[in-house]
């Protein structure tokens, strides 16, 4: 049987400058989502490519005293490195400069022109020429550019038109009958109410003053202007209206158009409205994603605030970098990106949840098994639990996946993750491996491991390209069947008896924090740690200082400035007032405090990395500041219900406290 298809695109760039880490995001959500679909059994068209004609082009090449098109190359070139340094698996790089997809676009044209839905008329209006846009008086924001805020001109010019106006009802129509055709659904109502229901414009679509373009083809003083030239690249690249349409016959209409907010209006109402007009199929679905902001607002080159995505791979690789951008922000909401909570993510995300779990699983097997995974050996209630929700995983992210939710997909395999470390925890195989009697419980609970680690692999694969089959190398599975997606339905498919050997840490913890954010990046502040490889299997040696609030106290970065929280996101946090019960060192660990301490009329317990500044009976009776609604971590085989707040500057610590006596319990606002 035919496999299923799958066409998913991102937008195409404009090879003006080089691209930053904001234009990486659509592009890697846009991989991830092409690996999920060739993983889950489909027959995947993946476009990307670049948008090349234009006034700004034209202009920012003779700046540089080149030709259009010398200038666009050397950026072509650069845009495609940089997407193999991001391990972007796109099947097809379009540029509108190809020679076929300019004979493809003047062909559209000459049919809309002949059919009657494009004309000769005048233009005058309002011009943006960064956006290369036209508005009309009506859709200017304080007399500027609505989409970029800058100054317009007013245009006269001969032009030509499409008739978007004879359109605008049964696009409306469209919309509303076809609910999943723009998502998130706030795009959807925007469109309808601040575009479609005013009332659309008939749309300029050829300019005279420019010729840096694809010439109109029975009218050569004119040039085919921008969405026409752009929009069209998702049906050219395809071979539509050419001698060779075959992906256009196989894979239209596109199921997905990837693209920032700021141009679903372009996508939603010009792009189907060109379909109506040419009698084509619809794409199924334009999902337009929030923007990631940094200082000064969204990155742009000239607001000087842009990160460099290649800056980023360098220091901590392209597996952390993608992880980050799908995981940190819901797919759909802009988000501000910082250097610190990339660094948080890689520390605990990475290093701590799925680095040590693999460390620490490889290690028991060498240590109690030679090396050699065991056959699952006697069950307990407590392995189900894992193997359910190991089962339940792939539909859960699926579904997920299907609406895009990148960073919901993670947070599952995530849970799944959590899952396998507290499994740990509560079987001790350490305790096991003591007891002689229980080599067939310690063999099930090993087994079970290594199969919870194959299995991840197989998740995070499409998000991560290297870290699977460093996994997997570390299990010893060289059977690619088992990196299948059916295989992960069933749990046990991993054979026992496979060797597994210890291998470099995946992700290596990130001591400290580089200032990425404008143009320079400094990376003398970055350190990976100096650990040997071993991690502790019954610690993960990584966890053991991210729970004392002062070791996440790393140098401010430039762009902490721009990260700014509301009150409600505050307000999640609940800090309340502890009275210190009790105190002891924690045997083995020299920084670790563990501490019996009274929130109201709740008793609990939690471990500091304060063993170095306070003596235990220095604490009991202190009133300190905790961060109460901390999910549970385990140090040490410790469960630390909740995180204390210190002061630090690296060497001094000091307790937050508070300065009049206050029952334990108090809130902090
Ligand atoms: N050439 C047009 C698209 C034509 S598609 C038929 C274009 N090019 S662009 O290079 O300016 O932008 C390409 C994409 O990058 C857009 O989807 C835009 O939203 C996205 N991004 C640019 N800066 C971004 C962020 N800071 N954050 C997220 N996405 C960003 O528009």
């Amino acid at each position: 049987m035919d496999k299923k298809t799958f066409y998913i695109t991102t937008p195409i760039y404009y090879p003006s400058d080089k691209l930053h880490i904001g234009h990486s995001y659509t592009t890697v959500a846009a991989d991830a989502m092409a690996r999920f679909k060739r993983l889950t059994g489909y027959d995947v068209f993946f476009l990307t490519g670049t948008d090349e004609h234009g006034q700004k082009i034209q202009r920012k090449a003779e700046e540089h005293g080149k030709t259009p098109k010398e200038y666009v190359d050397e950026i072509v070139a650069w845009i495609k490195e940089l997407w193999k340094t991001l391990d972007v698996s796109y099947d097809k790089f379009i540029r509108t400069t190809d020679e076929y997809h300019v004979k493809a676009v003047q062909n559209i044209f000459r049919k809309l022109y002949d059919q009657g839905d494009i004309y000769k008329g005048a233009y005058e209006g309002w011009y943006c020429t960064p956006c290369e846009t036209f508005f009309t008086e009506h859709q200017l924001a304080d007399g500027k550019c609505p989409d970029c805020g800058r100054p317009v001109e007013l245009i006269k010019e001969e032009a030509y038109f499409f008739r978007l106006s004879k359109y605008q009802d049964k696009m409306i129509e469209y919309i509303e009958s076809h609910p999943d055709f723009i998502q998130p659904p706030s795009r959807r109502n925007e469109m309808i109410n601040n575009f479609l229901k005013p009332g659309l414009e008939d749309l300029c679509v050829s300019r005279t003053s420019f010729d840096w373009g694809i010439p109109v083809p029975f009218d050569e003083k004119h040039v085919v202007y921008v969405w026409i030239d752009a929009l069209s690249n998702y049906i050219t690249a395809l071979g539509y209206s050419l001698e060779n349409d075959g992906l256009y016959n196989k894979y239209w209409p596109a199921d997905v158009h990837l693209v920032g907010k700021e141009i679903v209006r372009f996508h939603t109402i010009i792009w189907p409205i060109m379909l109506m007009a040419l009698g084509l199929p619809i794409p199924k679905k334009v999902f337009g994603h929030g923007w990631l902001i940094l200082e000064g607002g969204k990155m742009s080159k000239s607001k000087g605030n842009v990160v460099d995505p290649r800056v980023l791979v360098d220091l901590y690789g392209v597996d952390a970098v993608r992880y980050f951008l799908l995981r940190e922000i819901p797919f759909g909401a802009d988000g501000v990106f910082s250097n610190r909570a990339l660094v948080d993510r890689i520390n605990f995300d990475l290093a701590n949840d799925l680095g040590n779990l693999l460390s620490r699983t490889v290690t028991m097997i060498e240590k109690y098994f030679g090396g050699k995974i065991p056959a699952p050996g006697i069950g307990d209630a407590i392995d189900d639990e894992l193997k359910t929700m190991a089962e339940d995983l792939p539909d859960k992210v699926e579904k997920l996946m299907d609406g895009l939710e990148f960073s919901g997909a993670l947070q599952e395999i995530w849970k799944f993750i959590g899952r396998a470390n507290k499994y740990i925890d509560e079987t001790m195989p350490w305790s096991l491996a003591k007891d002689s009697g229980k080599e067939q419980r310690l063999a099930t609970v090993l087994y079970n491991l290594a199969e919870a680690l194959r299995i991840i692999s197989v998740h995070i694969s499409p998000f991560m390209p290297h870290t699977p089959a460093k996994i997997r190398e570390q299990l010893g599975i060289e059977d690619e069947n088992l990196a299948a997606w059916e295989s992960i339905k069933t749990w046990g498919r991993l054979p026992a008896g496979l060797s597994v050997s210890r291998k470099e840490i995946i992700f290596p913890r990130i001591e400290g924090s580089a200032q990425i954010g404008g143009e320079e990046s400094k990376d003398g502040e970055i350190k990976t740690p100096s650990e040997s490889g071993k991690s502790s299997e019954e610690t993960g040696k990584a966890s053991e200082d991210a729970r004392s609030s002062t070791d996440k106290a790393v140098d401010g970065t430039k762009e902490d400035g721009a990260n700014l929280i509301s009150i409600d996101e505050f307000a999640r946090v609940q800090l309340r007032v502890a009275e210190v019960l009790e105190a002891e060192k924690v045997q083995g660990a020299d920084k670790l405090l563990k501490l019996s301490i009274k929130i109201g009329e709740e008793i609990r317990q939690i471990v500091a990395g304060i063993a170095k500044h306070y003596a235990p009976d220095q604490l009991v009776g202190k009133k300190i500041v905790v961060v109460a609604n901390l999910k549970p971590a385990k140090l040490r085989g410790i469960e630390s219900q909740g995180m204390l707040l210190a002061a630090s500057n690296g060497e001094k610590l000091a307790l937050l406290t508070v300065d009049k006596d206050i029952e334990s319990g108090a809130r902090i606002k």
